[in-house]
């Protein structure tokens, strides 16, 4: 019996304790081996010219990866997942596998923003089109589709100010028009989101947050239904963008305590947030698990849990002191760090850069600082918080 088939019935954090590697494979042991691999030996010239065997050469595979996408491929419900150097080759390569010169692109405005740069700066130079879209659209997408519209792009919650989308809408109206629907869920995870689920043909996983978990891995994972996998695959095999074997490893090692972080990363998250929405200072909190929140319904509706970051939009109705408010409030902290990527274990903040925004605007009530919540211990995250509204006001 295979890992995959004794754990499919049980709780995620059963699964995610034993998906992926079966330890029979390998002498018992536990976790799979790191295979370090660019050649593979075929036993003679006719199985070298059939490749017929599983592994023909490191790009494709190795058992190293396999565990991981395998592992992954479970969790999204998927007909197959590739495992890349990072989060934004996972964006990147299934575009470049779906799109020709000629075709036509959506993407939610609130997109991530290094996505959108390649789109204008690459995809542009290669004669694909993007047009932006309202995260709030729903299934009125329908009036910007085009007749040469083959993919539709979605991210929800947006990575900055958490936007919603109504994702089976918008994959029903995109099908209907012979379109595809990929979707960056790196904020949700499939443990509280699963796209294929919900319409979504490709879904998009920045593993370098929440499965890696440590922030020390770069690495991206792109899973596909049984109509998207072959493009996937080939554009995957084609452009030779195979995720590293000790990072793969260190990926699968952190999926093993994903749930129990993520619970904490929740619980932490939702505290700090509900508190920040009576704070003087702060004019509003993005978070879509709060009811005071524009897309609380949808996510209701349709995920089960939400992660570790959020945003607060301090009070600050000058906009020329936007940025000293904001550099007041990061300089001032202690606990968090300053950078950017989440998903880690230790808190960080950042003041969102919205300059892209053509469709879904930027608060007007200050400026928008993203929160990622560590696993520390929530009061002294609180305090350091405090001290950087204290250091806004006065500043
Ligand atoms: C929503 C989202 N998608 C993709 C990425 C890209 O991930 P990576 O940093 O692994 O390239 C990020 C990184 O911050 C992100 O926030």
């Amino acid at each position: 019996m295979s890992s995959k088939s004794k754990t499919s019935q049980t709780g995620i954090n059963t699964r995610l304790a034993h998906t992926g590697h079966d330890p029979r494979s390998f002498h018992g042991f536990v976790n799979p081996p790191v295979v370090h691999a660019s050649t593979v030996l075929f036993p003679d010239s006719a199985t070298m010219v059939s490749r017929d065997q599983k592994y023909t050469y490191g790009t494709y595979g190795t058992p190293t990866t396999d565990a991981l996408t395998s592992a992954i491929n479970e969790l999204e419900g998927s007909e197959g997942t590739v495992a890349l150097p990072s989060g934004l080759a996972a964006v990147t390569v299934p575009f470049l596998g779906t799109l020709s010169a000629g075709d036509h692109l959506l993407v939610v405005d609130s997109v991530y923003a290094p996505t959108r740069n390649f789109c204008h700066g690459m995809l542009a130079r290669f004669g694909v089109e993007t047009s932006y879209y309202d995260p709030a659209i729903g299934a009125d997408i329908e009036s910007l589709i085009r007749p040469n519209t083959k993919l539709v792009h979605t991210e929800a919650p947006g990575s900055n100010t958490f936007e919603m989308q109504d994702i089976p809408a918008i994959a029903e109206v995109a099908h209907a028009h012979g379109a595809l629907v990929s979707m960056d869920n790196t904020w949700a995870t499939p443990l509280f989101f699963k796209p294929l689920d919900h319409g979504v043909d490709i879904s998009i996983h920045a593993a370098t947050k929440y499965p890696a978990g440590h922030s020390d891995v770069l690495i991206g994972t792109v899973s596909a239904n049984k109509q998207a996998w072959p493009a996937l695959w080939k554009a995957f095999a084609m452009l030779g963008v195979c995720a590293a074997p000790d990072d793969s490893y260190m990926t699968l090692r952190g999926l093993r305590t994903m749930g129990v972080r993520l619970d904490r990363h929740q619980q932490s998250t939702l505290a700090i947030a509900r508190a920040l929405e009576n704070m003087p200072g702060v004019a509003r909190v993005l978070h879509p698990a709060l009811e005071s929140f524009p897309g609380h319904a949808l996510w209701k509706r349709d995920f089960s849990g939400s992660s570790g970051i959020f945003s607060i939009v301090l009070d600050v109705a000058d906009t020329a002191r936007h940025q000293a408010k904001a550099h007041a409030f990061l300089d001032a902290l202690e606990i968090f760090g300053l950078g950017y990527s989440w998903g880690g274990y230790e808190s960080l903040a950042v003041h969102a850069n919205l300059s892209d925004r053509t469709v879904a605007l930027p608060p007007k009530e200050g400026p928008v600082i993203r929160l990622q919540i560590g696993l520390e211990d929530v009061e002294d995250l609180m305090a350091d918080i405090e001290r950087g509204l204290d250091a806004a006001k006065a500043a």
